[in-house]
């Protein structure tokens, strides 16, 4: 049966079904092959079934696959462990969970409950996740609306607006929370200013400083934190999709000084339970050892220069950081998806009008090429 005909209809559906990946290959049922530019919204870094995190994940079954986050397990030990050692050095604590809306939830509380204060300051195009808290600071009407009324006491400022967002911080201010690049949102980079003047106006006012690096973490962007590029140090920092190798994970890292003026309670029965720990350890292995981030650099930066150099009237603007690459249309995203789509190649939208590629940071040269060809064609031809 197709799980399509019984799963809750609420959010696009796109065939085909898939039954096998491997790297960034994906074959549906009728052992057509893909070349996956989507990556399941960039959970994929490390592409498909990637071995070290199979074999972590098996040998993990084995010794055992669960117990609740009251007690310690020598997984999550190595993990937080493996964790901290290359998250930005201030940020010496850590929450697991299990997806980025969990991980933002916690950092939401966690700045709510540490500053007593109640406002928090996000951006428009921002996405941070569906649970009420999570879709409260992010922007889309259309996610948001069905659902009113949200947490109070959200606002959301244009984003790379620095007078804007420094009108929006005062004393009541819990936090400000952000992305590096706004994925969901189409693809925007931070300017150079903007995020280290987020932190002098979270600074000056006493709130905290959140970002959302649930997208851009683990490689994505050039940099194994988008943030290092801004050199900016973030009170809490939010990770998931392609954390564990593609195991459910969130993390939301915080500062000692978070924890301490923290007060309250905060959980989850599956946060930091040994398997996604186990997979998580193999897949920080996999980044940091292959350096992983600099392939995203080399091969994003090709390709960005390639696609601005297309000569393709449908294109309004390429943007883009390291493997997270936005191409904006003067039409819709849906027909120029589905002609990859047709041709092999997955993409996912950004937005009614975004292309948006990101590819596993494992993908070949040759996948890497062909895809790139293809999109220049369906563009072309759009
Ligand atoms: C920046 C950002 N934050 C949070 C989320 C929510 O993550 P999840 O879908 O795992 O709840 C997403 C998902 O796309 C995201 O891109």
């Amino acid at each position: 049966m197709d799980a399509r005909a019984v799963e809750f209809a609420c959010s696009p559906r796109r065939a085909p079904t898939f039954v096998r990946g491997l790297g960034a290959t994906l074959w549906d049922e009728g052992g057509n092959e893909y070349v996956d530019c989507g990556a399941s919204f960039g959970v994929g870094n490390l592409g498909h079934c990637h071995p070290a995190v199979v074999e972590a994940i098996t040998a993990q079954a084995r010794q055992l696959i669960h117990v609740g986050p009251t007690f310690g397990t020598d997984a999550k030990a190595a993990f937080t462990g493996r964790l901290l050692s290359v998250a930005p050095r201030n940020l010496r604590r850590v929450f697991l969970s299990n997806s980025g809306s969990e991980a933002v939830e916690a950092a939401l509380k966690f700045a709510r409950a540490a500053t007593g204060r109640p406002k928090v300051v996000a951006a428009m195009r921002g996405f941070h996740g569906r649970t009420m808290g999570a879709l409260s600071a992010t922007w889309r009407r259309d996610f948001r609306e069905p659902f009113e009324p949200l947490v109070p006491g959200f606002v959301h400022v244009p984003y790379n607006d620095i007078d804007a967002l420094r009108k929006a911080v005062g004393g009541d201010t819990a936090a400000v929370i952000l992305e590096a690049v706004q994925g969901e949102g189409g693809v925007h980079v931070a300017s150079p200013e903007y995020l280290p003047a987020a932190r002098e106006i979270c600074d000056a006012a006493g709130a905290l400083l959140i970002l959302d690096e649930v997208q851009t973490g683990m490689g994505r962007t050039g940099r194994l934190f988008a943030v290092e590029r801004w050199g900016v140090e973030p009170d809490l920092l939010t990770l998931a999709k392609s954390l564990a190798g593609g195991v459910p994970i969130g993390a939301t890292l915080a500062t000692e000084a978070v924890e301490r003026a923290f007060k309250g309670s905060h959980n989850s029965t599956f946060g930091g339970n040994p398997l996604a720990c186990a997979a998580g350890s193999a897949a920080i292995d996999v980044v940091v050892r292959g350096k992983l981030w600099e392939r995203a650099e080399t091969l994003g930066s090709r390709a960005l220069e390639e696609l601005r150099g297309l000569e393709a009237p449908a294109v309004r603007e390429v943007r883009g950081l390291g493997l997270m690459i936005g191409i904006e249309l003067r039409g819709k995203a849906a027909p120029v998806l589905e002609a990859l789509q047709e041709d092999g190649v997955i993409a996912i939208g950004g937005g009614s009008s975004v292309i948006r590629l990101l590819p596993p940071l494992v993908i070949t040269d040759a996948q890497w090429a062909r895809a790139i060809e293809s999109l220049g064609r369906a563009l072309r031809n759009g």
